[in-house]
């Protein structure tokens, strides 16, 4: 029996039966879909990968009723009838596991990416995506009631298990019901009946349309933390009305474009963010209600259900990191599960800039159907792996998987490089999670990892590799800038603070506003420093996801740490800096510490050993170009594959 029994428990939802209750929850992917709006193979296999991983229930993200409410370029269209074909194709090939596959229907309103928008009212989001929407007409509105039917019905005939109506995240339906959105002094407008009404008009209309037998669910916001927004008293009232109209489930998010918590949060939510919400909206109906937020680990999924604070529990960015959550989680292997870290880079950051979505962690999303029939190296080699950071670990790993034998040196006396480092300051731990899944995997699989081992010509001599992959990272470079090598200032690199080699002072200058640079501002302004950053870029953290870098310049508001940006230096003093931003100079002065954490430069130790010794080199990660972590994976893994 599996150790997390709630979990696996079934779950009656309407007429169907989910086998557990772990529901990948619908994310707009922004692929696999043609310019005709059918899905393709890149997207039949992502979504297999996930089946097959051992989920109960998964949804298809942003499925769009009509054309004014596609969100992204690349998503299923559902408003005519020359969508179901491909539809009906993609679910017959993810029947055979067992898994309980809806389509999300959504209209993106406001939020949409493209001039056409319509909103209930002309009133612009309040982030993110900008432009005036037009207001909808009473017919216009009953042609979007009618297009969500329409939708659903030809979802059913494709042959989905189930359908979710995207109430949530500030979209169309969402507009309606939250007063900032919707200024309407008709039907739709005003008293609660009248912002829920568009709602359970198209509710019926998709009942009346697909038979009372199909399951339709219905995410809701629990709160749209902004002001003047949707709330949680508001959405118990709605979770009864849903209920009362034949709603199957109920899954309860939060948050819309610009809202105080991000319906995605990054790593410095809590996990589990939203579950409250869910447990209070449970509270008022008896039908299964979803919670999601941050879930990413078996126990906490367990602990939701089995504290009965909600029925199912929603996966998103855990099941993108392994599709085979469930599975391990089911056959006690939780410790093999590869863990999502909160980045939001390669998923919604990727998506909402138009592009593919991916995931930092695991290069495979949305390359699942070139990867399928991936098999062991022809012939099996000798590898030296030296470096143990991310690209090297991840080289490694998949190195082994193809068969070959695989020994990992690293100078140093642990794992994961600089990135060890970066998980230090305060709510970036979660960094170091995919180096410990990285290093316990190559235990599994037999990796020589030797750490604390420089490359020597007598190691390379007695492990005669036959390839081997560089992959030594980088260091943070020193500027050429007036008065650097004359101030009296404490100077140091991020890296030598970060390591504890150098112990910063009261009083700390930092110079750079990237990622390294904040977030040892706030490192250091949480251990009680008085910190000015430096920024001699025009934006900070440009490097960091959007959402990630909201909660970092968030924790920077304190009056510990100053910000400047777009800053020339024109010299370091004994004890300050004078700079000058668009022309206007300031000179700071009483610090004792100057902090280097700018540009970084690959360091290619081994490199001439390993080429003197006649072993072919190929350099990844930071040791070709300090890069991003995205980079230093899927570049490691790349390399693996064409040893
Ligand atoms: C790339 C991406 C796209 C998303 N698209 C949708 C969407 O189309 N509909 C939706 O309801 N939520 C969407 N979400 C939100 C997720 O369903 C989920 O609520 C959120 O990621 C928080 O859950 P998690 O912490 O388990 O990832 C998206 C999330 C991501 C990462
Ligand atoms: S890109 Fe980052 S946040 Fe998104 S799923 Fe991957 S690890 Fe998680």
């Amino acid at each position: 029996m599996s150790a997390y029994s709630h979990l696996f428990t079934p779950l009656r939802i309407g007429t169907m039966t989910a086998k557990n209750r772990l529901l990948m929850s619908a994310m707009s992917i922004n692929f696999g879909v043609d310019a005709a709006g059918r899905v393709n193979d890149q997207l039949v296999e992502y979504f297999i990968a996930r089946a097959r991983g051992g989920v109960g229930m998964m949804l298809v993200g942003g499925g769009a009723v009509h054309p004014t409410g596609l969100e992204l370029p690349d998503l299923p269209k559902l408003w005519d009838d020359g969508c179901i074909p491909s539809l009906q194709a993609m679910v017959a090939a993810v029947r055979p596991y067992d898994c309980r596959f809806g389509v999300q229907l959504m209209h993106g309103g406001r939020q949409s990416y493209h001039d056409q928008k319509v909103a209930p009212s002309p009133i612009p989001a309040p982030a993110v995506v900008k432009g005036v929407p037009r207001e909808l007409t009473p017919e216009q509105i009953q042609e979007l009631v009618a297009a969500f039917g329409d939708a659903a019905r030809r979802c059913r005939e494709a042959g989905f298990d189930f359908i979710e109506i995207h109430a949530a995240h500030g979209y169309l339906i969402n507009q309606f019901l939250a007063p900032n959105a919707n200024r309407r002094t008709d039907a739709y407008g005003g008293s609660f009946e009248n912002r829920t009404r568009f709602l359970m008009e198209l509710f019926r209309d998709i009942r009346g349309k697909c038979g009372e037998d199909f399951p339709v669910g219905l995410r809701i916001n629990g709160e749209d933390y902004i002001d003047n927004g949707w709330g949680l008293e508001e959405a118990c009232r709605l979770a009864v009305l849903l209920e009362r109209a034949g709603a199957a489930y109920l899954h309860v998010s939060a948050g819309v474009y610009g809202s105080r918590q991000l319906t995605i949060p990054s790593m410095y939510a809590p996990h589990g963010c939203f579950v409250h919400l869910a447990e209070a909206v449970k509270r008022c109906v008896s039908i299964p209600v979803a919670a999601v937020g941050r879930i990413k680990t078996p126990e906490l999924a367990e602990e939701v259900i089995r504290e009965g604070k909600a029925d199912l529990v929603a996966l998103g960015r855990a099941l993108l990191a392994d599709p085979e959550f469930p599975a391990k989680a089911r056959r006690g292997a939780a410790a093999e599960i590869r863990p999502c870290i909160g980045c939001c880079l390669g998923c919604i950051h990727a998506v909402l800039a138009l592009e593919p979505g991916g995931c930092v962690v695991n290069p495979g999303v949305g390359r699942e159907y070139l990867l399928k029939d991936e098999a062991a190296a022809p012939v099996p080699r000798k590898v030296l792996v030296v470096g143990a950071g991310p690209a090297g670990m991840a080289a490694a790993r998949t190195a082994a998987l193809r068969g070959h034998r695989v020994t990992v040196c690293d100078r140093r006396p642990h794992s994961g490089g600089l990135l060890r480092l970066a998980a230090i300051p305060p709510g970036r731990g979660e960094l170091a999670d995919i180096l410990d899944f990285f290093e316990a995997d190559l235990g599994r699989r037999q990796v020589d990892l030797r750490l604390g081992t420089p490359v020597t010509g007598e190691l390379i001599a007695a492990l005669a590799p036959e390839r081997a992959l560089l992959a030594t990272g980088s260091l943070p470079e020193l500027p050429v800038i007036k008065g650097f090598s004359q101030t009296r200032l404490n100077v140091a690199t991020v890296v030598e603070v970060l390591d504890g080699e150098v112990a910063p002072g009261e009083r700390v200058l930092i110079l750079g506003g990237g990622q390294a640079g904040l977030v040892l501002a706030d490192h250091l302004a949480c251990a009680g420093r008085r910190v000015v950053v430096l920024n001699r870029r025009r934006h900070f953290a440009e490097e960091l996801s959007s959402n990630d870098r909201f909660y970092l310049r968030e924790r920077l508001k304190g009056d510990r740490v100053t910000l400047h940006k777009g800053v020339a230096v024109r010299e370091f003093l004994p004890r300050g800096v004078r700079f000058a931003v668009d022309g206007v100079e300031t000179t700071l002065e009483g610090f004792d510490t100057l902090v280097v954490a700018e540009g970084m430069q690959a360091v290619r130790e081994a490199r001439r050993l390993l080429e003197t010794a006649g072993v072919p080199v190929e350099l990844i990660g930071d040791a070709r170009e300090p890069r991003s972590l995205m980079l230093a994976i899927s570049e490691g893994e790349e390399a693996a594959r064409s040893l």
